[in-house]
């Protein structure tokens, strides 16, 4: 049977070295999941797609024609993705937005900019940029040493939080102060006594915290998805329900926050605004994401247009596409790693057999505990039903310890 076989066949295709001059080029610094799914969007309107990691084993990287395998803080790198791209984006805040600026004065085009990053990248000048667009947000200070911390509490009122700057995620760069007792082991848990910057806080008792996902286009146009409540267990995000429950009054507000937000900071493309909604009714805003964000992964499938198009569309420069439900509700549950373990996921096929259940494994190669390995949407005549499919699908995933 062997002769009758074509042996020109079986030969491993190198991938392609250069994305093809004919698509549009989207460039991405990043190879996570957000990577990974706005490559998909990318992908289903004719792009190719270079990715920029500093591993080649990344979720988004076998999606790309090709991946770079470098530094995203190195401007070497960053112009060499450019270079064979049309458009470079980001996948994360970390990238140094000095580096990004090299893009820039090469004459690339990088969207969001260098100037939205820097504005968003350090907590602090984000919070000072906000408040100065007049728009609300908690009470907050910069404190330099520990020991202006108690006086800045009895200002701001404990409890505290106190924040890293920059490079924060997961809640991994904050720390909440009962009382100045808690200062000395919180700072240098945060890194403070090494040199990492830090700022206080106050705590707001919300109600509830709110997002919104906002897409800006190149011309300043925008257009905002619904606002969905998002329930966070130790700072990390564990269920979205959308649209939140909430009066319809309070729901115009957090977009219009939301809005004036992402045009205080010149967004272009999709970025997530968290908010807190008060016991009284009050919106302010808790951070800004200069990317696509957790609380928008239910556009997917419940959307006419998802966060990941209409990022690929707004940094393209094409026309954004609309963004209505196209459910009653929906319901995002995230896949979190629970130990250290390979990142396959077991009990998979017991998830698929629910009806409903939208399932999505990012395919890290590596799974801990509170890592984002996957998640779960499910639309719904309610919120009640949509979490229950969900949830029942969801609670059969686990990502390891796998037996030997
Ligand atoms: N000022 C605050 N008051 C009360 N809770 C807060 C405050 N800031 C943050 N949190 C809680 O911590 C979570 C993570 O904080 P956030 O500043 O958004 O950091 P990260 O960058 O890790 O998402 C928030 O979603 C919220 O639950
Ligand atoms: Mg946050």
């Amino acid at each position: 049977m062997f002769e009758t076989y074509d042996r020109d066949i079986l030969r491993i295709v190198e991938p392609a070295r250069v994305a093809s001059t004919i698509n549009p080029r989207l460039g991405i610094v990043g190879g996570g999941q957000l990577a990974k799914m706005t490559a998909l969007a990318g992908l289903q309107l004719g792009c190719d797609v270079v990715v920029l990691e500093r591993n080649n084993f990344s979720p988004a990287a076998n999606l790309a024609s090709h991946s770079l395998v470098g530094d995203w803080d190195s401007p070497e790198a960053l112009v060499k993705l450019a270079s064979q791209v049309d458009v470079v984006t980001l996948e994360n805040e970390f990238v140094e937005a000095a580096s990004l600026r090299a893009l820039e004065e090469a004459g690339y085009q990088l969207h969001p900019s260098a100037r939205s990053l820097a504005l968003v990248q350090d907590k602090f000048t984000q919070k000072q940029t906000l408040a100065a667009a007049g728009l609300p947000v908690p009470r907050f200070e910069a404190v330099a040493s520990p020991a202006e911390v108690e006086p800045a509490g009895a200002r701001l009122g404990w409890p505290l939080l106190l924040k890293a700057r920059r490079n924060a995620y997961d809640g991994k760069g904050n720390a909440t102060l009962q009382s100045a007792a808690a200062v000395p082991a919180a700072w240098r848990q945060l890194g403070g006594d090494r040199g990492r910057e830090l700022y206080l806080e106050a705590f707001c008792p919300f109600a509830a915290e709110l997002a919104i996902i906002v897409t800006r286009g190149r011309d300043g146009t925008s257009v905002s998805y619904p606002v969905v409540e998002t329930v966070q267990r130790d700072h990390v995000c564990h269920v979205v329900k959308a649209p939140a429950p909430l009066p319809a009054e309070v729901a115009a507000r957090a977009a219009d926050v939301a809005q004036r937000a992402v045009a205080a900071v010149g967004a272009v493309g999709s970025f997530g605004v968290e908010m807190f909604l008060t016991h009284g009714g009050e919106i302010l805003v808790n951070e800004l994401a200069p990317r696509v964000h957790n609380s928008g992964h239910y556009t997917i499938e419940a959307c006419l247009c998802s966060q990941f198009e209409n990022h690929v569309r707004a940094v393209l420069g094409w026309p954004l596409g609309a963004t209505a439900m196209v459910a009653p509700a929906a319901v995002m549950v995230n896949l979190l790693g629970t130990a250290k373990a390979v990142g396959h996921p077991l009990g998979l096929e017991r998830a698929l057999a629910v009806p409903g259940a939208h399932v999505h494994i990012y395919g890290k190669a590596m799974s801990g505990p509170g890592r984002k390995m996957g998640h779960v949407t499910a639309l719904g005549a309610t919120l009640d039903e949509a979490l229950a499919t969900a949830r029942r699908a969801a609670q059969f995933i686990r990502f390891g310890p796998h037996a030997a």
